[in-house]
């Protein structure tokens, strides 16, 4: 066990947490940001997808002590400045099913269009194809990419 200093949505918090402990559980046991979804645990159905330093990232492969010092961002912090264009597509399209992987990939349609701002059909796929939707709501999530891109 030891003491972490982790810059979340804006915020500096101190965790007590041993070092090897996935950031996924300390963002939703330690800071209580239960927008970071858990599915798999072993990084490939992309539930967890958050922002470190402004990159998707998978908190659920990444340990505390590898994000002491890193720009942390989940869906919670997206919108810290207004409704996020990401967000506002996706509600728009009502793209939600089951909503349990859409943080995830709100997340990462948020980072490609950070990287990326007017995306082609082929960037978005590639971006968005390692974050699961088992209700199959892969077309409104490319249409609501393409809306927030405009
Ligand atoms: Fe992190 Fe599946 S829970 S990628």
């Amino acid at each position: 066990m030891a003491r972490y200093t982790l810059r979340v949505n804006g915020e500096k918090h101190e965790v007590d947490v041993d070092g090897d402990t996935p950031l996924l559980w300390v963002l939703r046991d330690e800071l209580g940001l239960t927008g970071v979804k858990y599915g798999c645990g072993v990084g490939v159905c992309g539930a967890c997808t958050s922002h470190v330093d402004g990159v998707a990232a998978r908190p659920c492969v990444r340990t505390a002590a590898e994000s002491a010092d890193a720009a942390i961002t989940t869906v919670e912090g997206l919108s810290r400045d207004g409704e996020h264009p990401v967000q506002r597509a996706w509600r728009a399209l009502d793209v939600a099913q089951c909503g349990y992987c859409q943080p995830g990939q709100v997340m990462a349609a948020a980072a490609l269009l950070a990287r990326d701002p007017d995306p082609d059909d082929a960037a978005i796929v590639a971006a968005l194809r390692d974050n699961v939707c088992r209700c199959g709501t892969y077309p409104r999530i490319r249409a609501a990419v393409r809306l927030a891109a405009r």
